[in-house]
């Protein structure tokens, strides 16, 4: 049997909608205990009242039978019952035997009366008209077996008490109507822009990386939602890209090399070369290998920094350690080009990041100065602490970068003209950039004057 849910149309699915209607059952439970409260003080009140009157009244006819006996009293009794052209007052006084002498009832309530004198009885006619109502009365016994009952309808008080819960009701279901209206309404509006997320998803996953969703600008959940998402895929499509790039890059520079190298081992096998030639053929043919593999090793390095999966492997590292170890491994390289190298390393700093990356870009930074630094040149590496950022500096005295191409020479494959006849495959600094990109810290390519001065800056901790 297929799920209800799938049975049912999208609104009512929505989750907004089914939230709203739980609030709305919970609402309309709560105002009606509170209408129903309304209701039952509203009733207390209005009988509270009529009891207020008929004390009144008592009062006022006890103090006309105190003066004026029992005939006074009756007299009064006949005057007010036809004075109440409302017909609200209802009076008896009764005689020895239960006989009327006057009043505006024919006879006693057969009701019983409560113990404070209450009595509360349905009548049918009052004087000589036909008028059904209930009436709430008080009784006095009189000496000489007389009995007076006074009391009121509660015709008018029921009434109003109806009156007030047909306001009441309508009240209530007018809230439930809005509840409704308001709860379809919300949920559509919901319901619209989640399908219009979906819509973006779908064209996304058919293929189309540039869409993105559209912010409302009102900075609600959907809006924050949308920017989250809009944000994930500018950095995918980042990632794509740089990874198409490596591709396109792998592709096409690989292709010169191997083809050097394939013409190479073409050449030595068509020539009737003796052993040594092919031995020399043999060993060129190698060191081509080689400078394929680093290459190789250079861009899995840079994708590798770049993917951030090496985020966790973050430790904390001594910067001064680091330097010192690089310039250690590049001092006989610099002595045999007659480049002064040394170290400046300000201790006890601290930097957390990747040994294996970081190492990797100080050693490329100092292997491009000792590299393009001409003879009798000096290169510097340099760690220490500029307002509280961890900053570790290279150096050198040789030709530097011309300010307009410093961004250039961070891309891929970018060697400048100048230095073309050096050995490398501009690969170098991209990585440095890579590594620096994924520390958070800075990259910076200053002028020496003269040479260059490269600098990173680790961000604050
Ligand atoms: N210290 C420097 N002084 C002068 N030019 C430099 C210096 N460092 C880098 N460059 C220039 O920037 C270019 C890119 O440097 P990068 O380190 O990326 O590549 P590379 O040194 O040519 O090759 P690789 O480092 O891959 O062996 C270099 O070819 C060079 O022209
Ligand atoms: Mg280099």
């Amino acid at each position: 049997m297929p799920h209800a849910n799938l049975q049912l149309p999208p609104l009512l699915r929505a989750t907004t909608f089914r939230l709203a209607l739980s609030y709305l059952g919970i609402f309309t439970v709560s105002a009606m205990a509170l209408l129903a409260l309304v209701s039952w003080s509203t009733s207390v009140f209005i009988e509270w009242q009529v009891q207020e009157t008929v004390e009144a009244e008592a009062t006022g006819l006890s103090e006309q039978y105190r003066a004026r006996g029992i005939r006074g009293l009756a007299e009064v009794i006949a005057g007010r019952a036809s004075e109440d052209l409302d017909r609200r007052a209802v009076y008896l006084l009764t005689g020895p035997g239960g006989v009327r002498i006057a009043g505006n009832l024919y006879g006693w309530p057969a009701e019983d009366i409560d113990s404070a004198g209450w009595i509360r009885f349905s009548i049918e006619r009052m004087g000589s008209e036909n008028f059904a109502t209930e009436v709430l009365g008080r009784t006095y016994f009189l000496p000489d077996e007389h009995q007076l009952l006074v009391g009121r309808s509660l015709h008018e008080a029921k009434r109003v008490k109806s009156a007030i819960n047909r306001a009441l009701g309508w009240g209530l279901a007018l809230t439930i109507l809005l509840g409704i209206v308001g709860g379809y309404f919300t949920s559509r509006h919901m319901l619209q822009r989640v399908e219009a997320m979906n819509r973006t998803a779908r064209r996304i996953i058919g293929g189309d990386m540039k869409s993105r969703m559209r912010i409302s600008g009102t900075r609600d959940e959907f809006d924050q939602l949308s920017a989250g998402f809009n944000e994930m895929m500018d950095e995918i499509e980042r990632l794509v890209e740089s990874i198409r790039t490596v591709t396109d890059n792998v592709a096409h520079d690989l292709r010169t090399p191997l083809n050097r190298l394939r013409s190479r081992i073409d050449v030595a096998l068509l020539s009737e070369a003796d052993c040594d030639s092919l031995r020399r053929t043999l060993e060129e043919t190698l060191a081509e290998a080689d400078n394929i593999l680093a290459t190789f090793n250079a861009i899995l390095t840079i994708a590798n920094a770049e993917s951030g999966q090496r985020l966790h492997s973050f430790e904390p590292l001594d910067p001064a350690r680091l330097a010192e170890d690089v310039t250690e491994l590049y001092e006989p390289l610099a002595e045999e080009k007659n480049v002064g190298l040394c170290c400046r390393a300000q201790a006890g700093l601290e930097v957390s990041g990747d040994r294996h990356l970081l190492f990797q870009a100080l050693a490329n930074m100092v292997d491009n100065a000792v590299k393009y630094t001409p003879e009798g040149g000096n290169v510097t590496v340099e760690v220490k602490q500029d307002d509280g950022r961890v900053t570790i500096a290279v150096a050198d005295s040789g030709p530097g970068i011309p300010a307009d191409q410093r961004s250039r020479v961070l891309e891929r494959f970018v060697r400048l003209d100048s230095t073309r006849t050096t050995p490398g495959n501009g690969l170098g600094l991209s990585l440095v950039s890579a590594v620096s990109r994924l520390h958070g810290a800075s990259l910076s390519l200053e002028d020496n004057q003269p040479g260059l001065r490269l600098v990173l800056r680790f961000p604050a901790s």
